[in-house]
């Protein structure tokens, strides 16, 4: 058999592990060939592929990024796109089976794909940890990691200054990165947009950390929003363009704890470095066990499935499973969080 693979949405620390552990499985396990495909479905599209061997993957699962590239490229809506066109291409390029490794939306056009014919199995990826139906992803652990260290940077200089620190971090939707690094870094507030906390309270938590003569940290997910406002930002005049807007929640949130608290108040956007770079070795072990997995599952023919993370296993689910909706994070691990804000 010849098995292509693709990385597709947004990239991820932990995509080339998969690749590698994909590869070789496929090489030395199963006696198949392998390609790798450009750009998401761009390349099946474009038919853009490349030869996977196992002295072209060695040495990569320490690698950030993706050796293949990566596109937001819809496998029904671009130009050339639909299962008929991917069948043909395929066909043309002798691929016999996929991996498709992605986050929601890249599952979801897998998912349809499979469903109208295609040989098609997936791998879950998101540094946001938001995918239904696996316990993690690969990804968040480097992602958290990056947030911590950042944090325990910003809580040295601001404690020289008796500043408060605000970090925004990543999570458009949910507030997985924002609970495990403000947890891990000791934040006074964490800021998640599945609780809509109020600035009064945000305030308060700031205010009783710095009469102690100490330096509050904040931490904030980029989607949260306070109680009190529909869309903050939008409300202190800055555009929705759907481009990244000139001023993001962490530098709102900063900018209303310093004029209702009077405490001198900077804040920082970790962004894109919390998906830049080497994967930690906890993601460099889940990427390799998915790779192999989604490997075996190729050779069990189990079009329209997926590896994920449950406990210690990795299992089977079909990939419809991760589809039924976002993971959030739970009240009651918030609430647990929540006992060490403020003083
Ligand atoms: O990978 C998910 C995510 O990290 C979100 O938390 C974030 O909003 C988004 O990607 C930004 O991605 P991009 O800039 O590539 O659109």
């Amino acid at each position: 058999m010849r098995v292509g693979l693709l990385t597709s949405g947004g990239d991820c620390p932990g995509l080339n592990a998969v690749i590698r552990a994909a590869v070789l499985n496929g090489v030395k396990t199963h006696d198949f060939e392998m390609v790798g495909i450009r750009n998401g479905w761009a390349g099946i599209i474009e038919k853009d592929v490349v030869e996977l061997t196992r002295q072209s993957v060695r040495g990569l699962s320490k690698t950030g990024g993706t050796i293949l590239g990566t596109s937001r490229t819809h496998p029904y809506d671009a130009a050339g796109g639909g299962p008929e066109n991917m069948k043909a291409n395929l066909a043309e390029l002798g691929v016999d089976a996929v991996i498709a490794i992605g986050g929601e939306g890249t599952l979801a056009g897998a998912n349809r794909l499979a469903k109208d014919g295609l040989p098609v199995v997936g791998v879950p990826k998101t540094i946001d940890n938001d995918l239904m139906a696996t316990d993690y992803t690969f990804g968040f652990d480097t992602a958290v990691q990056i947030a911590t260290d950042a944090m325990d940077r910003l809580r040295t200089t601001g404690e020289s200054h008796r500043r408060c620190m605000v970090a925004e971090v990543m999570g458009r939707h949910v507030g997985w990165i924002a609970l495990h690094s403000g947890m891990a870094a000791g934040a006074h507030a964490i800021l998640i947009p599945e609780v809509r906390t109020p600035m009064t309270q945000v305030c308060e938590w700031v205010r009783q950390v710095h009469e102690k003569g100490r330096s509050p940290l904040v931490v904030v997910a980029e989607g949260f929003i306070p109680e009190g406002h529909d869309d903050p930002l939008a409300e202190a005049g800055v555009e929705d363009s759907g481009r990244p807007r000139l001023g993001g929640i962490g530098e709102w949130v900063a900018h209303e704890i310093e004029a209702a608290t009077d405490i001198e108040t900077r804040s920082t956007v970790l962004g894109h470095i919390q998906r830049g770079g080497n994967p930690t070795a906890t993601d460099r072990v889940l990427s390799t066990r998915f790779g192999m997995q989604a490997m075996n599952l190729v050779a069990e023919r189990r079009w329209g499935s997926m590896v994920a993370a449950r406990g210690t296993e990795i299992i089977t689910v079909p990939m419809s499973a991760a589809l039924s909706g976002l993971k959030q994070v739970p009240q009651a691990r918030y609430d647990e969080a929540k006992v060490l804000f403020g003083r």
